[in-house]
């Protein structure tokens, strides 16, 4: 499934981003370097606006650097086209955002099926997988309903059904937990868990303080950079005490 050795999965090398604003040129991201190997599983931590969505962004190639590189699962993404970038991500990079973002005209299971449409999964096979995922994250009873008609908590382990459709190495949230009550985020984070355990190389943004001191690696973006491990704040990271 993944390649088990030590090469980073993910590798940013100085990345900066300088946003263009009414108020002229935002520095968002400035210089950042992060490297995350295969089968780590990542805490991205900071304040509200210092840039962990854009770093998000960089790693998923939703966006791209105004300098630095960046490679994702064996690709170096600065040089691809947008289009080249998007048809990259189906294969290589499940997403789940905050907000769920499925889509609200199609059932959960053709929600999940949607990815393998995009890279030629036949479509018999594409059913099958699509109800083995929704096994996967115990939702085999909502495959014919629409996202309205299911809770949040249900919505996000749809989502992440989505994401998981063609066996992407490299798992990226953005506050995947932020909009669910405290039961269906401990067991979105266990799924997470789950899927480090297989192999899965997972990097996720987290308000959630306890949260973050579950995950094994935490990084904190602080004014546009990472903070060295030993100066992450403390407020940002709850470890369990022993
Ligand atoms: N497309 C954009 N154009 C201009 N400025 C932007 C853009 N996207 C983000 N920014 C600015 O960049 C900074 C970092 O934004 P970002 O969304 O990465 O923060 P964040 O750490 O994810 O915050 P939050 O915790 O609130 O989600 C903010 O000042 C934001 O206003
Ligand atoms: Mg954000």
């Amino acid at each position: 499934m993944t390649n088990g050795n030590d090469k980073p999965v993910i590798l940013l090398e100085n990345v900066e981003k300088v946003y263009k604003t009414k108020a002229g040129p935002l520095r968002v991201l400035k210089g950042v370097n992060l490297s995350i190997n295969a089968g780590e599983f990542v805490a991205i931590v900071g304040p509200s606006g210092s840039g962990k969505s854009t770093l998000i962004n960089m790693i998923t190639g939703i966006d791209r650097p105004t300098s630095g590189e960046v490679f994702v699962a064996g690709q170096r993404l600065t040089h691809l086209s947008e289009n080249a970038v998007a048809k990259w991500r189906g294969k290589n990079v499940g997403v789940v955002f905050q907000f769920f973002q499925l889509l609200p005209t199609l059932t959960v299971l053709e929600n999940v099926m949607m990815p393998m449409h995009y890279v030629g999964t036949y479509k018999g096979q594409r059913r099958q997988r699509a109800m083995e995922l929704l096994e996967l994250v115990d939702l085999p009873d909502v495959a014919h309903k629409y996202p309205s008609q299911i809770s949040g908590g249900q919505q996000q382990r749809a989502a992440i059904a989505r994401a998981l459709a063609n066996d992407p190495p490299v798992i990226v949230g953005d506050e995947p937990t932020g909009n669910l009550d405290m039961v269906s985020a401990g067991l979105i984070f266990a799924l997470f868990e789950d899927l480090v355990s297989q192999g899965k190389t997972i990097v996720m943004v987290t308000h959630d303080r306890d949260l973050a001191g579950q995950i094994p690696r935490v990084e904190e973006v602080r004014d546009g950079q990472l903070v060295p491990a030993d100066q992450i704040d403390e407020r940002l990271v709850a470890r369990a005490q022993d």
